[in-house]
């Protein structure tokens, strides 16, 4: 059998693209906060999918609600309503702030951000030079529109060419970068609160109020991407709600259909109607059975309360982290809000995402020394004892 499976990850080193290292193990099942590999280890898996498995592997009530929709119709087109799009679209409209009542339902983060940039220059058609201000480390996506949004050269190098100048970057956190790059040619702002990929980094407590604030005295639209932080990662329901703020755009993907792809732009009446119809579209976006998913995932976090839960266990790791960061040499510093979290290395951090894996606990890099901790919401008290155990571990 463990030939089988070493000719699975060949078969992937073969024929997949060299765009992702692999790991040398097979996921065979998941359940709740924990993976199995093909020769019957059981992890805990704090990467989750990269922040999307917020409700954990295999929960009951989801798989139900696909098998369910699955049965009945598998794929219409937007143009045709149907019943868990429908719900979702309430869904959306109901945990987000008034008046951010309407979405565009498509497949990825990615193309939530680029949605989110075309109605932003939808509304600005009359502009003849539109300029959008994002912040350095952030990361908003891969495909081009939301690459020139991105920060980090290590993806933007090969494709500069192709990239919008009319971003802007300013530093994270920082109001009054922000105020000396808004110009008369300014219309939108692209934030995220909490930065995942470019190494857990919070913005200052006071700082989404300014960034609102701003936004308003000079007539921007505010979009926060909530594609890592959205669906209780943080400890709220999107990251924006820490801050008492209300975004004009929210993007988010990620854990929205529990691990089935799908992205979501929410925003108000308003500016979606300055779109003219045709002027954007999906064929995938919002098929009737990611919406069901998507339903499911929703109604578990509520019922489930998930989102203290996150809350809970993250105020835990953090607490027990800082404390390991006082004695431990090799970390610099730990940082994070609900169960988003980041440990920030001495050291580049491959070695130790290794020897965690050695320990069957399985964490992300964000960077080259920071280890990422972004396990299901779902995450129980022991489980969380072994991941704090195995952290101090690769600590010494
Ligand atoms: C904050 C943020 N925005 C956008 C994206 C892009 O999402 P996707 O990979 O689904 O296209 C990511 C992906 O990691 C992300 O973390």
């Amino acid at each position: 059998m463990s030939d089988y499976y070493s000719k699975l990850i060949e078969l992937e080193k073969a024929h997949h693209t060299k765009l992702f290292s692999k790991r040398d193990f097979v996921i065979t099942k998941g359940s709740g906060a924990l993976l199995y590999d093909g020769k019957g280890n059981e992890y805990i898996d704090c990467v989750a999918g990269h922040a999307v498995l917020n409700i954990g592997h295999s929960h009951p009530k989801f798989i139900a609600a696909i098998k369910k929709q699955l049965e009945n119709v598998v794929m219409v087109p937007p143009g045709f309503p149907v019943e868990e799009r429908a719900k979702l679209l309430e869904n959306l409209a109901e945990i987000t702030p008034k008046p951010l009542t309407q979405s565009f339902l498509c497949n990825s983060g990615t193309e939530s951000i680029e949605t989110a940039l075309k109605v932003i220059l939808a509304v600005n058609r009359e502009k003849s030079n539109p300029e959008i201000i994002a912040f350095k480390r952030d990361f908003h996506g891969r495909t081009l529109g939301s690459l020139a949004m991105t920060h980090n050269m290590k993806y933007r190098k090969p494709f500069l060419s192709w990239l919008s100048p009319n971003v802007k970057f300013a530093s994270h956190g920082n109001i009054q970068s922000v105020r000396e790059l808004v110009n008369e040619n300014t219309v939108a702002i692209f934030c995220e609160l909490i930065q995942g990929e470019g190494g857990i980094h919070l913005v200052p407590d006071d700082f989404p109020k300014a960034l609102r604030e701003l936004c308003d005295e000079k007539d921007l639209i505010l979009v926060i991407d909530e594609v890592q932080t959205g669906f209780g990662r943080t400890g709220k329901m999107f990251s924006f709600e820490h801050y008492n703020i209300i975004p004009d755009i929210i993007c988010v993907a990620k854990a929205i259909a529990g691990g089935l792809p799908m992205g979501a732009t929410i925003a108000s009446e308003d500016l979606y109607n300055k779109f003219q119809e045709g002027e954007h579209g999906t064929t995938f976006g919002g098929n009737p059975i990611v919406c069901a998913a998507a339903n499911a995932v929703i109604d578990i976090i509520k019922e489930e309360r998930l989102i203290d839960n996150s809350a809970l266990q993250g105020e835990k790791i953090l607490k027990d982290l800082n404390t390991l960061a006082e004695e431990s040499n090799l970390i610099r510093t730990v940082r994070g809000k609900g169960l988003m979290i980041g440990v920030e290395y001495k050291k580049k951090v491959k070695e130790l995402i290794k020897k965690a894996e050695e320990m069957y606990v399985l964490v992300l890099n964000a960077g080259l020394t920071v280890i990422r901790l972004l396990p299901p919401l779902v995450i129980n008290d022991s489980q969380v004892a072994k991941v704090l155990d195995v952290m101090h571990k690769i600590s010494e």
